[in-house]
């Protein structure tokens, strides 16, 4: 029923499904009046993938979560959004992301050899967490030796973007940003070394240097947006396959495609569950009229389980076929991490089917705070 919708609370919480179901039951796009400002929410594929593909009348650099914001590097609208995209893009193309291959199969491997003697860890603190962090530090040519400080601050940015009071985490965020504005500061004299934090520092836009602010943006949007989400993939992923003996025994010898069931996994349980764009000017959308200036929340959860698109949406089907699913995004802001995503995805999971076919869920762990979000921030197994 329409009036059950709530994104927050335990149930939805819990199991975001529920919100999907209750989405999908109700209008095409409805007004959610369950947080400040209150905001609209489209479920529909179609709906979705349209208003992704509309980026003059639905615009991104208002922020991407509840709250108004100020156009920061890629959340922004074009030019903007064109000239920071093509400044980082290289680095994220196919061929670029497969030469990771051997360093990420290099780090899963010593990251599994850290706890092979223990009989419980967790498959969150000491492997999908710290996997995508490294490679990204090392992608950019930041440190790597701070990784419980980085997951601080990365907590507390997804947790700002989905909160009603984003200043509760305004020291932790100015704190990171000055972090990176001296790395960035390094970077500005002496040799071109070829690393992205170089590439940032020294990136002249129109004969004129970028800002810091912009340039310590641009960082943490990278630094941030690859880090919670491809986290969240692996232990979505594991989890699903855990609490299924069967399914991790099928996986592990090889009698399921991995690609096919890494694509169901984000089709099923999205590490995003959305993101929002504001109205340019007054829209109508399946007969609701949303006013200028408004935040509307594009629900990838839902729309990956529009019956419309995809046969028994509600059943996790490692065989499904491959069809496109919005956990990404689409149109000119579609994930540029996302071929790299699915190779930590990929690397991570070869090398756990290779070391642990008869690893077990101890329970089943924790589930991220902010709303947006769902993945497990602990998720405890034991190795058999
Ligand atoms: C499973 C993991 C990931 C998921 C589910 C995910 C999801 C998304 C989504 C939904 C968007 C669209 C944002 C929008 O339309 O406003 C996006 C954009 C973006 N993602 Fe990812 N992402 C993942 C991994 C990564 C990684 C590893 C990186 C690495 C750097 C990354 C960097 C970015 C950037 C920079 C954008 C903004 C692109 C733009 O606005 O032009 N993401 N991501």
């Amino acid at each position: 029923m329409e009036s059950d919708l709530n994104l927050m609370g335990d149930e939805e919480m819990a199991n975001p499904a529920v919100s999907a179901r209750r989405l999908l039951a109700g209008p095409r796009c409805r007004y959610y009046a369950g947080f400040q400002p209150p905001f609209y929410i489209v479920s529909r594929y179609k709906d979705v993938s349209d208003l992704l593909r509309d980026p003059k009348r639905f615009l991104s650099g208002h922020g991407q979560g509840p709250n108004f914001a100020h156009p920061v590097g890629v959340v922004s609208d074009p030019p903007q959004h064109t000239f920071f995209r093509n400044l980082v893009q290289q680095d994220f193309l196919p061929r670029s992301i497969a030469r990771l291959r051997p360093r990420l199969t290099e780090i899963a491997r010593e990251l599994l050899d850290a706890v092979e003697d223990r009989e419980v860890w967790d498959l969150h603190d000491d492997l999908a967490f710290p996997l995508p962090v490294t490679i990204i530090c090392e992608i950019f040519g930041i440190p790597t030796d701070d990784l419980v400080q980085f997951k601080l601050w990365s907590d507390a940015s997804v947790a700002a973007l989905s909160s009603e009071d984003p200043a509760l985490y305004a020291a932790e965020l100015a704190r990171m940003r000055d972090y990176v504005l001296t790395l960035l500061q390094a970077k500005r004299s002496g040799s071109d070394d070829g690393t992205l934090l170089t590439r940032v520092a020294r990136a002249r836009r129109d004969g004129v240097s970028i800002s810091d602010d912009e340039a310590v943006g641009l960082v943490l949007q990278l630094f941030v947006a690859g880090n919670e989400t491809t986290t969240s993939l692996i232990t979505n992923f594991m989890w699903r396959m855990l609490s299924s003996e069967n399914l991790w025994a099928d996986f592990c010898g090889a009698r399921i495609d991995i690609d096919k069931a890494i694509n169901e996994s984000l089709r099923f349980d999205p590490p995003l569950l959305g993101l929002f764009r504001t109205t340019a000017c007054e829209v109508e959308l399946g007969g609701t009229v949303v006013p200028s200036h408004t935040k509307v929340l594009t629900h990838y959860g839902a729309a990956n389980r529009d019956p419309a698109v995809f046969d028994n949406p509600d059943v996790f089907d490692v065989h499904r076929p491959t069809r496109k699913i919005l956990s990404f995004g689409l149109g000119i802001h579609v994930c540029l991490g996302a071929e790299l995503a699915r190779l930590e995805a990929r690397v991570t999971l070869e090398t756990l089917r290779a070391r642990c076919p008869r690893l077990q869920l101890v329970d089943d762990g924790k589930r991220i705070g902010p709303f947006l979000f769902w993945g497990r921030r602990k998720l405890p197994v034991r190795n058999l």
